[in-house]
Parts: structure tokens; sequence; C-alpha cells
């Protein structure tokens, strides 16, 4: 898969995609990741890309040709699967967006700053625009850097043990059940005697179980979906 990122400070996505596991999927060659500044579309002298909004209003807007100009290039060099826009006026990313993009090869991401970029380039070129949360971040770098790691943990091969990330939260619509490791007591404190029976039909039942209780107590809208 690759990913082609535009932004207004790229820098800002060093670090996220330097380490660990998305690293290592990076230098497994399972996912290339591109980062494209937006300035070095900007206009003129002082290679503009913001501008003040039509009809006034506070918050510089991104213009409509540096990011035109950018996704123009970036398509007449390959086919994307799909253009996305981060933005909190969107639907929010949940796990089967997550499965979905896994799936593609080519994804253009476009991140937002200010107060958003000129509409027309969201009705000519996004095919997708998500959010990640009814929050307002500063810029969509952070936002784009949470939908990245999401997806590219779902590509066969970059998580070791692969059961691991089919038994996620969410993944079936339940929250993950609690998990424990050694030892199996500390200051009084014991794991649940049915983990150290070493019967796993009966342990993955007990797992169903306190995964329901869990999603129940904390997000019950998960199972009004269902
Ligand atoms: N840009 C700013 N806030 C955002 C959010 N919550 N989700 C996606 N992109 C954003």
């Amino acid at each position: 898969m690759r990913i082609d990122i535009i932004s207004v400070a790229p820098n800002l996505l060093d670090s996220p995609f330097n380490h660990s596991i998305i690293k290592r999927a990076q230098n497994k060659n399972l996912v290339q990741i591109f980062l494209h500044d937006l300035r070095d579309y900007g206009l003129g002298n002082y290679k503009q890309i913001d501008d003040t909004q039509f009809g006034g209003g506070a918050g510089m807007v991104l213009m409509i040709a540096p990011i035109a100009n950018c996704i123009d290039k970036l398509k007449s060099e390959r086919k994307y699967d799909e253009i996305i826009y981060m933005t909190p006026d969107a639907k929010t990313l949940n796990q089967s967006t997550a499965n979905n993009l896994s799936l593609k090869e080519n994804i253009l991401i476009l991140t937002g700053h200010y107060k958003g970029i000129d509409q027309r380039i969201r009705d000519k070129y996004i095919t997708k625009e998500i959010s990640i949360g009814d929050y307002v971040l500063t810029g969509g770098e952070l936002a784009a850097a949470v939908l990245v790691d999401a997806v590219i943990r779902l590509i066969p091969g970059v998580i070791g043990d692969e059961q691991s990330a089919l038994t996620d939260s969410y993944q079936d619509n339940l929250l993950s059940p609690p998990v424990y490791t050694r030892p199996a007591e500390f200051e009084g404190m014991k794991v649940p005697e049915i983990l150290l029976t070493g019967n796993f039909p009966k342990i993955e039942d007990w797992r169903q179980e306190q995964a329901y209780k869990r999603t129940k107590e904390i997000r019950p809208d998960l199972l009004e979906n269902e």
C-alpha cells in the first residue's frame, strides 16, 4: 500500500511514522508513506497558500490552486482508490472504515489547517471525509496519523501475531475483555481463576461474556447498532 499525505506542516508527521510497528512496516515494504508540503505549491514569491474568507469571518482558508495543483500532479502519477480529507465536520472514524481502507492500494490524504479548505476542493476531488472525533484539533496532521496507524496495523504481516488484530476492541463491535499477565497474584489482587485452568473453550466463553458486559456498561451504543 502507498499513502500520500498533503500538509502545510509535514514535519508534524515525521515522528509518528518513524518508530516501532509503523516504521517496521515501511522497512518491510508493506507500506510506503510520502509527505508533501503544500507550501511547495504556494503562489507567487511568498508561496501563498491561504487567504481570507469570502463573505467575511475570522480565520484563513486554504486556497484552491495550491491544493488543486498538488493533487493534480499526484493524480497524474498514479490512480488513487480514495482521496480523503481529514476534518472535524465529517463522519467519525471507526474500525469498519479502517478495515476497508487497509485493502486499498493507493490512498491520498489531505489535511486541513486554519479555518479549513476551499469547498470547491472538497466538491471536486475528495472521495471520503473523515473526522477522528467530536473535537477540533489545530490541524488535520495528528488526525491523519491516527487514521494511518489504524489502517497500517491491519495490513497482513504488519502485526506479528495476526490473531491479535482480529481480536481487537471493535473488530466485532465489542470492547476488549480484561487481560492479565504474570504474576497470578500481586499485593492480594488475583487473576480470575478461569484464566489459570487451561480450559480454552471455557476461557473463550468467559472473554466473550466480559467483553459484552464491558460494552454494555461503557458503550451501550455499540450494541444498539447490531
Ligand atoms: N482536523 C481538526 N480537527 C479534526 C478532527 N477532529 N478530525 C479530523 N481532522 C481534524
